[in-house]
């Protein structure tokens, strides 16, 4: 009898902590959802898709007022790539590209490296569609030193010290509208260890516990040459 209730325990514990491991792996796998903000340009009119260009660094702050991302249209339509790894060895999977011909992506711009990113002084991260001194195209590569990103694949990691892809956002695509809008990320973010390395700097650029504030209902998207004074090439 006792030897009964013993294993019908196992079994319920068994069965509890299965349960708990696929809630985990399904919470790690699933977009991490903030408000959703759509995107405007400076005038705060709603940027329209099929009006981005090809190949061209835009810019918004996503989900925080101070967490730069990368929009970008490839101009070629980008499929769900496969399962992506994060640094602790956890997957997720990414969608693709959205809008009229499949091509548009977000990234966050802070490196996984050592969370370089693009300031108002210098960007030595961005997207180039020529060769890049690593000799790959179409990629994004941060030239503090030299990791490179797919951004057709999720932005999985070509090359370089980066330990796991650039965080991916979210976009949501309104055909009626031919509207954008970004609603949460995928993968490994940065966030708490990006705050806590530039609290100093943020603080001074965007006043004392401002930088963390959410986007709000809009995030304004720029070209990359017209936030950043100098961008540096590699
Ligand atoms: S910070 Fe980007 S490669 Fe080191």
């Amino acid at each position: 009898m006792e030897r009964r209730r013993f294993l019908e325990s196992c079994a319920v514990l068994g069965g509890t902590a299965g349960l708990a491991t696929a809630a985990a792996a399904w919470a790690d796998s699933a977009p991490r959802p903030y408000p959703r903000a759509r995107l405007v340009d400076v005038h705060g009119t709603p940027v329209r898709a099929s009006a981005l260009a090809a190949d061209t660094n835009y810019l918004f702050h996503y989900p925080y007022a101070s967490t730069p991302c990368f929009l970008l249209d490839l101009g070629r339509p980008v499929s769900a790539a496969a399962p992506l790894r994060r640094e602790n060895g956890s997957t997720y999977g990414w969608q693709g590209g959205v809008g009229p011909g499949r091509g548009i992506v977000a990234f966050s711009a802070i490196c996984a490296h050592k969370l370089v990113y693009p300031t108002r002084e210098v960007s030595f991260i961005r997207y180039k569609a020529g060769k890049s001194t690593t000799g790959d195209a179409r990629v994004i590569h941060c030239c503090a030193d030299h990791s490179v990103y797919d951004p057709a694949v999720g932005g999985r990691v070509v090359s370089g010290p980066a330990p796991q892809p650039l965080a991916a956002i979210v976009l949501d695509y309104d055909a009626a509208s031919d509207g954008l809008f970004a609603s949460g990320t995928l993968g490994a973010e940065q966030f708490d260890a990006f705050f806590a390395k530039y609290e100093f700097k943020l603080a001074l650029e965007y006043g004392q516990g401002k930088a963390r504030l959410p986007t709000g209902e809009r995030a304004v998207v720029r070209e990359l040459a017209q936030y950043c004074r100098q961008t540096i090439d590699c």
